[in-house]
């Protein structure tokens, strides 16, 4: 799978977001280790707080069908001039399970920039800071 492919499915995944308050559509596409995708849209709800972003759609379908540690690389995208960078949020939520995840972010031209969580998160809380 290459990075291009990766991020298009994540740019074929903003079909289906759910964005009625924002309109702000986000796509995106985890790689696992064996090759599996799982992919993800933002879900918004009307009690705003409720939404759910694309990056954690694609990771909590992953870590709920079996996969933890095994996470390669995730494409988020928009349709925004600016790269879709991936919230505080799923910045913690993906650093619990891939702290040396790897990162296509891209724009509304679909072009994407490639760099890793912990450009993103530098000493970032995780499972081992409980140890
Ligand atoms: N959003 C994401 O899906 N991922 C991010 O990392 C940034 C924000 C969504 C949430 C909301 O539906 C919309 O973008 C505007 O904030």
């Amino acid at each position: 799978m290459t990075d291009r492919q990766l991020a298009d499915l994540a740019y074929e995944m903003l079909q289906f977001s759910y964005v009625p308050y924002s309109k702000f559509p986000v796509g995106a596409a985890l790689l696992c280790a064996d090759g599996t995708v799982y992919t993800g849209c933002n879900v918004e709800n009307a009690a705003y707080g409720s939404t759910i972003c694309a990056e954690r759609t694609a990771l909590v379908k992953a870590v709920s069908e079996g996969h933890r540690d095994d996470f390669v690389r995730l494409a988020v995208v928009g349709l925004s001039s600016d790269y879709c960078w991936p919230c505080g949020a799923c910045r913690q939520m993906l650093y619990e399970f891939a702290p040396n995840l790897e990162l296509l972010v891209g724009r509304g031209d679909r072009q994407f920039t490639k760099l890793t969580l912990a450009d993103l998160l530098p000493h970032g809380f995780g499972p081992k800071a409980l140890n």
